[in-house]
C-alpha cells in the first residue's frame, strides 16, 4: 500500500515524498464512554491510511485520494469545507494548526490506505492524525504528541461537525504492537495492557452498513449525557461528568424525572465500571469473565443507549451461542459498521464459513471479515 502511495506521489508531483501511516482502531471495552471522562480500551490495528506529502514553494494545496481517484485543489488562505468528505479531514487539521498560530505552506499530498471507510474503524481519525503527524514533520513544528492528539479531535469536532470524544485518535497515535491502551479519559493518563494470545483471534464481522443517523444522534447521544449530569450536580454539585456519579445517583435522580435520560447515563455508569473490571479480567488472565462483559457491553448498547441495529445485533446473537467465541459486541459509535469477535483460532473457519450465508440469508447484505492484529502507532515510514 505504501508503495502505490509513493508510485502515485512521484508520478503526480515528480519529486519524492515524506510517507506518513496512521492506523485505524479497534476498541475491546468501553463505548461511548470517552467523552463522559470514563476509560476505554482500544488499540491500534494493521489497517491504516498513508499520507504522501512535499511542502510547496506557493500556498497552493494539491491532494489526490488514491482510493476515489479524485482530486481536490484549494488554497491556505481560503480554507473551509470542501464539500467532498475526505478532504475535510485533511483540511480541518490544517485549519487547526493555523488556529494555533502554526506557520503553514503550500502542500501536494497523496492520501490513501486499507482503513475500510464508514466500518466503525476510524478511519476518519487515522486521515487527520497521518496529516497532522506529517505537518509536523515537513514544516518542522515541534508538536508533542498528545497535543497533535488533541487537535486531530478538534478538526473532527469543529470541522467536520461530529463531537466525538478522543479515544480513535489517541489509539491511533498512541498505538502498540501487541498491546492495549487503558486510557483513563478524565486525566489522559494511560497504561499498555499486554493482548497478544495465542489461541485466540480478533475478529471483526463488517455489517456492511452505516446509517446516515449516524452523526446525529452520536451528538444526541453526548447532550442526553450532559443532561444527566445537570440534573445530578444540582443535588450533587460535585459530579461534572457521569465518572463522577454512582449507580445509586443514577436511580434516584434520573429514574423518577426522565426515562430516556435515565437509560442512557444507567449505560454509561455501569459502563464505566464494567472497563475497569474488564481490565482487572485481563491482568488475571480471566478471558471468560472479559468475554461475558464485552457481551453486557453490547446489550447495554443496543437495549439502553440505543445505538445498535437490527444487523449488528444478529451478528451479536449468531455467534453468542458459539463454544469458539469468547466474547463479541458491536464496535464504536453504532448504527452500524463492525461487531469485534475474540474467536478461538480452531473454530475460527467455521464459524466464518457458517455466519457469511447466514447474514446474507437474514439481511440481504454481504458480510465482510477482518482478522485484525494490533500495531503501532502513527510513524513517519519513508522520506
Ligand atoms: C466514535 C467516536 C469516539 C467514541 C466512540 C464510541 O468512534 O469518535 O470518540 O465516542 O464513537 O465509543
Amino acid at each position: 500500500m505504501r508503495n502505490l502511495i509513493r508510485q502515485k506521489f512521484i508520478s503526480l508531483f515528480k519529486e519524492e515524498p515524506l510517507i506518513t501511516r496512521s492506523p485505524g482502531r479497534i476498541n475491546l471495552i468501553g463505548e461511548h464512554t470517552d467523552y463522559n471522562n470514563g476509560f476505554v480500551l482500544p488499540a491500534a490495528i494493521d489497517k491504516a491510511i498513508y499520507f504522501a506529502i512535499k511542502p510547496r514553494y506557493d500556498g497552493e494545496i494539491h491532494l489526490y485520494a488514491s482510493d476515489l481517484d479524485e482530486h481536490y485543489r484549494t488554497h491556505i488562505e481560503t480554507i473551509k469545507n470542501s464539500g467532498k468528505h475526505w478532504p475535510d479531514y485533511i483540511l480541518g487539521s490544517l485549519q487547526q494548526l493555523q488556529k494555533a498560530g502554526h506557520p503553514i505552506k503550500g502542500f501536494n499530498g497523496v492520501i490513501g490506505g486499507d482503513v475500510p471507510l464508514g466500518a466503525g474503524l476510524s478511519s476518519s481519525a487515522a486521515v487527520e492524525c497521518a496529516s497532522l503527524y506529517a505537518f509536523n514533520q515537513i514544516f518542522s513544528l515541534g508538536i508533542d504528541l498528545l497535543t497533535l492528539v488533541k487537535l486531530a479531535q478538534k478538526a473532527e469536532n469543529e470541522f467536520v461537525g461530529v463531537n466525538s470524544g478522543i479515544m480513535d485518535q489517541f489509539a491511533s497515535v498512541f498505538g502498540k504492537k501487541d498491546q492495549v491502551i487503558k486510557l483513563d479519559c478524565r486525566s489522559l493518563e494511560y497504561e499498555y495492557v499486554p493482548f497478544k494470545l495465542e489461541n485466540i483471534d480478533i475478529v471483526l464481522f463488517d455489517t456492511n452498513i452505516k446509517h446516515s443517523l449516524a452523526s446525529s444522534e452520536y451528538n444526541l447521544r453526548r447532550e442526553q449525557c450532559e443532561k444527566g449530569v445537570a440534573l445530578i450536580k444540582k443535588v450533587h454539585p460535585d459530579v461534572n461528568s457521569l465518572r463522577d456519579a454512582t449507580p445509586q445517583m443514577v436511580e434516584e435522580i434520573l429514574k423518577p424525572v426522565d426515562e430516556i435520560i435515565y437509560r442512557r447515563c444507567f449505560y454509561i455508569v455501569h459502563e464505566i465500571h464494567r472497563t475497569i473490571d474488564a481490565c482487572i479480567d485481563l491482568e488475571r488472565g480471566d478471558l471468560i469473565s472479559f468475554g461475558q462483559k464485552m457481551y453486557d457491553t453490547h446489550y447495554g448498547l443496543s437495549n439502553d443507549y440505543e445505538v445498535s441495529c437490527k444487523e449488528l445485533d444478529f451478528l451479536v446473537d449468531f455467534v453468542k451461542p458459539q463454544p469458539s467465541v469468547i466474547g463479541a459486541r458491536m464496535m464504536g459509535g453504532g448504527f452500524g459498521g463492525c461487531t469485534i469477535n475474540l474467536i478461538k483460532k480452531d473454530g475460527r473457519e467455521t464459524l466464518i464459513s457458517e455466519i457469511i450465508p447466514s447474514y446474507k440469508k437474514s439481511n440481504n447484505l454481504n458480510l465482510k471479515v477482518y482478522v485484525v492484529q494490533i500495531e503501532n502507532g502513527t510513524e513517519v515510514i519513508s522520506g
